[in-house]
């Protein structure tokens, strides 16, 4: 019997086990890199096991991106797995080919993944009903962005000393909320895992409903004063106003003043604060350079780094899970 295909298409519904078990392998391959870049360990890429050698993954981003793009890349050579690269511009679909048709053209030619970005909502889950290859979400519209949700729950679990640590902590999520498929992939994970999330920002881009966007074991307020929320926060993930999707550009110009981490906002906070903004940022917008750059409370360089090592583990657990134990024993070498 063939066993079903597995995609990874969004958090919501997933159960705490499966997340826990995707964060700890994230942070596994985390310290895989952290070895590699640190000259004490004699040990490199070169030296590493290629356990998706032979897959070739298609990563078909029809919307803009940097950091999930290339962190999608670098995780399958990482791997051993060979990539091809789709965009909007240099392929059919500026020709008007559907998302469907390019899906089951790259299908057709054999991929063993497809990787999929793209401005509709609800797109990754399309796709995955058109192939019969594994299908990863890299941001579906303003639905979800699991392997997002991945990486900024590994940040926080390692920042606070374990997955467990995040049960009780509160959470502020400040921005365009209703438009951020980061913040709701970023709401289901942290409230399955027993965080309380504070959405923070403008009504018009908070709306209360928002406050009924999950049921899980952490908390959802919805908030529209930035001061009052961040009292008692113990981090907050700031959001990039999207200029380009129609509610981001009606409030950029207050936007500063009342939902920007401006100095003034920034001192008045805990040093043990951190920082998150999943980029790219908005400097001089929702943040300012001061809370963007601050060598220890700033976790937009290392939520990079850890995307990486998030990608990594969802393609490994989707194309070879059984192949797992072989990259937790090279962990514990390189150690
Ligand atoms: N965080 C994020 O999704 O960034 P990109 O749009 O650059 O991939």
């Amino acid at each position: 019997v063939t066993p079903p295909k597995r995609d990874f298409l969004q958090i919501r519904g997933l159960s705490r086990d499966r997340l826990q078990e995707l964060i700890e392998a994230t942070l596994r391959h985390r310290a895989l890199m952290s070895a590699a870049e640190d000259p004490e360990h004699n040990w490199d890429w070169t030296a590493a096991p290629r356990p998706l050698a032979g897959k070739i993954i298609a990563n078909c981003f029809l919307e803009d991106s940097t950091r999930t793009r290339c962190s999608f890349e670098v995780a399958a050579q990482r791997l051993g797995a060979t990539t091809i690269n789709l965009t909007a511009s240099g392929s059919s679909t500026s020709k008007g080919e559907s998302l469907a048709d390019t899906a089951r053209t790259l299908a057709a030619m054999g991929v063993d993944a497809i990787v999929v970005r793209t401005a509709a909502s609800g797109g990754a889950m399309l796709v995955a009903d058109t192939v019969d290859c594994p299908v990863i979400n890299a941001g579906d519209g303003r639905h979800e962005h699991p392997t997002q949700a991945i990486l900024d729950m590994a940040v926080l679990s390692e920042w606070f000393g374990g997955i467990e640590q995040l049960v009780g902590k509160t959470v502020c999520i400040v921005g365009d909320i209703a438009n951020s498929r980061v913040a709701r992939s970023a709401t289901h994970a942290l409230t399955t895992l027993g965080a309380d999330v504070r959405l923070v920002g403008p009504p018009t881009l908070v709306p209360p409903s928002l406050a009924h966007l999950t049921q899980r074991h952490g908390t959802v307020e919805v908030h529209h004063h930035l001061d009052a929320a961040l009292d008692g926060a113990d981090a907050i993930i700031m959001l990039r106003l999207q200029l380009e999707r129609a509610a981001g550009g009606a409030v950029a110009n207050d936007y500063r003043t009342h939902f920007g981490l401006t100095p003034h906002r920034f001192s008045n906070l805990p040093a043990t604060t951190p920082i998150l903004h999943p980029g790219p940022m908005n400097r001089g917008v929702e943040i300012d350079n001061t809370a963007a750059d601050h060598a220890t409370q700033s976790f937009v360089t290392e939520q990079v780094g850890m995307g990486v090592a998030a990608r990594m583990a969802v393609l490994m657990n989707l194309l070879n899970p059984s192949r797992l134990s072989c990259w937790e024993s090279l962990t514990q070498a390189v150690r």
